[in-house]
């Protein structure tokens, strides 16, 4: 405002004040003007401020709501235009890097929760491909004898290391102990992991489920924090285990499946972080023959026992996928460098069902894998139904699953 304008707005108030308290001084009455004047100022302000800010917050509201109705067709007719040449990329892409894969032979693998399962069969294609190998888990007696076989499918050398991957100290000492024996670390394979089957509500204190996304989810990123390091001087390899739980909403596994997902999410943006310093391959694994499927769920109390009728209602009338030939996919699409896998591969399909019909999937779900809400109405589910009625178990399910004995240490 300028000084005139702003002298002649104080003589116009001080009149006018003037009216009002006849006998003051003019010098207060100018005083009296001057404070009023600023006041109204500064709530004209405050009103013109509110004013603009809801001019801004409607106008931001009618973009959202253009972009609301322009985004799908925009997004579909790009997609159309888009995905032909991208697949077609892709195809020409994977021929390439099959052709080109690389060559494991004497780089060093670091496998955890390599005593039983997948990571077990994963030692061994890695050891058919001349790998040095590192394995760790828990079980000691189980490890030395996965690291003996290894050797014998042909593996130059082979370290074993107990370690529990939900402590932090356990996983930087298995990166540690790695690199003082080899050197280098060329491929970190974070397989380690712990599988649920309770209902959420089941579970009264819900702490004893901790150490699903302790192990799950912080033992896969505390050993990749660790790693980082030496897999960039190396421009090594992460092969990252999830599972097609982690898009799939199943009973009982809540907090596995969150854990799985929670993985996809931080390798996906690790990849971004790191770029093409160390590639990344997400493996999403459907029913593999392993303990997991042997029946080997920690209990509400956070117990490990092994329930195989529980086993039955979760895996129902599914194929269970052999082990040899998971690992075997999983170490050739590491090699060929490639960023996801599913085995096997048609349960990519359920990924697109769930993305495009989300509530059918959900709805199918709870018809099929929930009952009367209690613990001993779950094992009547028509998922275990169709399972006993239709007799499938012997062709679905491994002979090596049937049993439910674990190795022990
Ligand atoms: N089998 C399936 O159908 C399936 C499906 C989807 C995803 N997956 C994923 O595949 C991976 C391998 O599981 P799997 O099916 O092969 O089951 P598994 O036979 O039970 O193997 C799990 C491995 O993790 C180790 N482990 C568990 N807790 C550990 C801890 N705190 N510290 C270190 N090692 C630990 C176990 O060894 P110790 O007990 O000796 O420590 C074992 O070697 C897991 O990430 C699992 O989520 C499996």
């Amino acid at each position: 405002m300028s000084v005139r304008l702003r002298e002649l707005k104080y003589k116009i108030k001080a009149l006018d004040l003037q009216e009002k308290n006849a006998g003051l001084a003019e010098e207060d009455l100018y005083y009296q003007a001057a404070t009023s004047v600023t006041v109204l100022s500064s709530a004209n302000l405050n009103l013109l401020a509110a004013t603009a800010l809801s001019l801004i917050s409607y106008s931001m509201d009618l973009i959202h709501k253009f972009l609301n109705i322009v985004a799908p067709p925009t997004t579909f007719f790009s997609l159309c235009l888009f995905l032909p040449p991208y697949w077609t990329f892709k195809f020409f892409l994977s021929i390439i890097n099959s052709i080109f894969s690389e060559n494991v032979a004497g780089k060093v693998v670091h496998i955890t929760g390599a005593s039983s399962g997948i990571g077990e069969q994963l030692a061994y294609e890695y050891a058919k491909r001349g790998a040095r190998l590192a394995l760790s888990a828990r079980r000691e007696t189980a490890l030395r004898e996965v690291a003996d076989r290894s050797r014998e499918y042909g593996s130059p050398d082979v370290i074993i290391m107990r370690a529990d991957v939900s402590k932090v100290e356990d996983c930087s000492r298995l990166v540690d102990e790695t690199i003082n024996h080899f050197g280098r670390l060329d491929h970190l394979v974070n397989n380690a992991a712990i599988g649920l089957a309770t209902l959420f509500e089941e579970a009264d204190d819900i702490t004893n489920l901790r150490p699903i996304m302790e192990t799950n989810f912080w033992g896969s990123v505390y050993t990749t924090r660790f790693a980082l390091p030496h897999l960039k001087k190396s421009k090594g390899k992460i092969v990252a285990m999830s599972s097609a739980d982690s898009w799939m909403p199943a009973p009982r596994r809540n907090v596995y499946s969150a854990s799985k997902a929670a993985l996809v999410s931080f390798y996906e943006t690790l990849r971004v972080e790191v770029g093409s310093e160390v590639g990344v391959t997400i493996v999403t694994p459907g029913y593999i023959e392993s303990e997991l499927t042997k029946g080997k769920f920690i209990t509400k109390e956070g117990k490990m026992q092994v329930d195989q009728d529980l086993r039955d209602v979760e895996v129902s009338a599914m194929p269970v996928g052999s082990v040899s030939g998971c690992a075997e996919a999983i170490v050739n699409s590491t090699l060929r460098g490639d960023g996801y896998l599913t085995v096997p591969w048609w349960f990519r399909m359920t990924y697109v069902i769930k993305v495009l019909c989300p509530e059918l999937v959900e709805w199918t779900f709870r018809m099929m894998y929930m009952s009367g809400s209690k613990t001993t109405a779950a094992r009547e589910t028509p998922s275990k139904k169709i399972l006993d009625a239709t007799g499938v178990k012997d062709l679905f399910y491994p002979s090596s699953i049937q049993s439910p004995d674990l190795k022990t240490e």
